[in-house]
């Protein structure tokens, strides 16, 4: 469960970061490919329209958050699309590490615990349901 605070807090630092950068989630995709470019071979598309579409998501999830089971179903429907795309429980932790470190540089000295975690909170629980909704779809 995403409680009230975690999502307001996540929210704040999502709209500060993005109004400082708003090429952000393109930061964000060439940190996690530069950090692992094992896989760069997943993302057909370009960078741009995917970066596009991983900050729809992030937006449609917090504008979601006052509706747990909507926002359950939707996450295990994407963590079953991920499989498709060759997403694997080891790659969840290498993209939520690389996005909130592009945050935390971004903001640098306006980074604070309680943004990390509040990010670390949000980012395990979406990565935990996307993971369940990729489990049921292979069992
Ligand atoms: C942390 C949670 C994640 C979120 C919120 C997320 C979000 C998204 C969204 C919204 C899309 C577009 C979906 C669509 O067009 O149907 C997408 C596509 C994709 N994601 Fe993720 N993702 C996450 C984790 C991951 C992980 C761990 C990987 C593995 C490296 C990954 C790899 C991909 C790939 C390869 C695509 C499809 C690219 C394409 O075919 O254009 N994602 N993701």
């Amino acid at each position: 469960m995403l409680d009230q605070s975690t999502v307001a807090i996540v929210r704040e630092s999502y709209a500060l970061a993005l109004s400082r950068r708003p090429c952000l989630m393109q930061d964000f995709y060439l940190f996690l490919l530069a950090r692992h470019p094992d896989l760069e071979p997943l993302f057909p598309r370009s960078l741009a329209r995917q970066a596009d579409k991983f900050s729809g998501a992030l937006q449609l999830l917090l504008s979601y958050a006052n509706a747990p089971d909507d926002l359950s179903r939707a996450l295990r429907r994407l963590g079953r699309d991920h499989q498709g795309y060759g997403a694997r429980p080891e790659h969840y932790p290498a993209v939520i590490d690389a996005l909130v470190e592009t945050l935390a540089i971004q903001l640098g000295r306006d980074w604070t615990e309680s943004y990390e975690t509040a990010w670390r909170g949000l980012l395990g629980f979406v990565g935990a349901e996307m993971l369940a909704g990729a489990a049921n779809a292979a069992a």
